[in-house]
């Protein structure tokens, strides 16, 4: 093509990236599945994405180094069988890219001490672990916030539970932008209407989460699939018998909210489909769509975790492309802080 026919051609729009990760702690649950995975395997049909399991956030919180190696893999193992296509998008682990730990002590300079002691997953997990209050527990937030700066992300599919975190990656990112000139992207939370923050099955007011000592407040998307029948028939709801979204009715709402994700019947449909049914039928039907909807995961899981080199294959490709990206950000930065360049 010549340089004037360039000229006149209309330049391809610039896909939207994608970020997210996600922590190697236990096995992901089906609020991991339905707030934030679900999403990234279908947004990766349209955009740029990249997804990272963050294992160096995973240390804020004392792990068993095998233990921690085990789950690194099984992480990604578990994202491929979810449909995470590392042909159609990058997947890396976190610790195999250093740009992250690198930006990270840059933007840590530009983050103030007041703003990380406003993060309620921080107040949240020092009263959790009160003997191991660590500076990097503390600093997280900002590591968090370099995942996603470094790769220019538009979009950030997280549920409700990131949207702090969310927050202070766009006010890192304006405040470096305001003294240095437009270096990073700002990104949005991408929070899906349904499904942003499912609850415990044992106390619905409480968020559903892998580290419950109750494994009946959890579904892990590996249970199988009787296990998980059982656990939503035990589910916690109410003294009433009708099946109907409204205030109050944590139990039932988070039902019908999981029911709703999982099927795309719309509330009022699920309301007329079980009238008059009462709630011991409604709760083995969630826990049948859901353990029908997770079969096949499980399945592929099985399959990816024995095929290590495969795993291995992909998750090197995967940080070679992340590290091409990100370093490229870095060099930007390292440039604007004024760090004198080695060449
Ligand atoms: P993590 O590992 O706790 O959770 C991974 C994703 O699952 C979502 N999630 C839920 N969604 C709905 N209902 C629930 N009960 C539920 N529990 C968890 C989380 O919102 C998250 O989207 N800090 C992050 C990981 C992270 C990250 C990032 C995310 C590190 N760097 C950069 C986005 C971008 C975390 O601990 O997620």
């Amino acid at each position: 093509m010549t340089t004037a026919e360039n000229n006149t051609a209309v330049a391809p729009e610039r896909k939207k990236v994608i970020f997210s990760g996600i922590q190697p702690t236990g096995v992901m649950t089906l609020g991991n599945y339905l707030g934030a995975i679900k999403n990234w395997v279908t947004l990766q049909e349209e955009y740029n994405c990249i997804y990272s399991i963050v294992n160096m956030h995973a240390i804020t919180v004392r792990q068993d180094p095998a233990a921690l190696r085990k789950n690194t893999m099984e992480a990604f193992a578990l994202l491929l069988a979810c449909g995470v296509d590392p042909e159609k998008c990058i997947c890396f682990i976190q610790s195999h890219v250093r740009t992250h730990a690198e930006l990270t002590w840059v933007l840590s300079c530009f983050t103030q001490f007041g703003e990380l002691s406003r993060m309620t997953q921080f107040k949240d997990k020092s009263a959790k672990h009160p003997d191991n209050i660590n500076v990097g527990l503390f600093t997280y937030p900002v590591l968090m916030a370099a995942d996603i700066l470094l790769y220019q992300a538009d979009l950030v599919p997280v549920g409700a539970d990131q949207k702090q975190h969310l927050e202070l990656s766009r006010d890192i990112a304006g405040r470096f932008n305001s003294l240095f000139s437009n270096t990073f992207k700002m990104p949005d939370p991408y929070i899906p209407k349904l499904g942003a923050r499912i609850m415990s099955l044992q106390e619905p007011d409480k968020k559903m989460s892998k580290s419950d000592e109750n494994v009946n407040a959890f579904i892990s998307i590996l249970d199988k699939p009787e296990t998980i029948v059982k656990k939503f028939k035990r589910a916690v709801t109410d003294s009433e018998t009708e099946v109907v979204f409204r205030e109050g009715k944590d139990g039932i709402n988070n039902l019908m909210t999981i029911y709703s994700t999982i099927t795309g019947d719309s509330y009022e449909k699920i309301a007329n489909d079980f009238a008059g049914k009462g709630y011991g039928d409604f709760k083995t039907a969630v826990g049948e769509v859901v353990a029908e909807h997770l079969r096949p995961v499980r399945e592929n899981f099985d399959r990816y975790v024995n095929d290590k080199a495969y795993l291995k294959e992909c998750y090197q490709k995967g940080a070679e492309r992340a590290l091409m990206i990100s370093s490229r950000t870095l060099e930007k930065v390292y440039k604007k802080v004024g760090f004198l360049p080695n060449k």
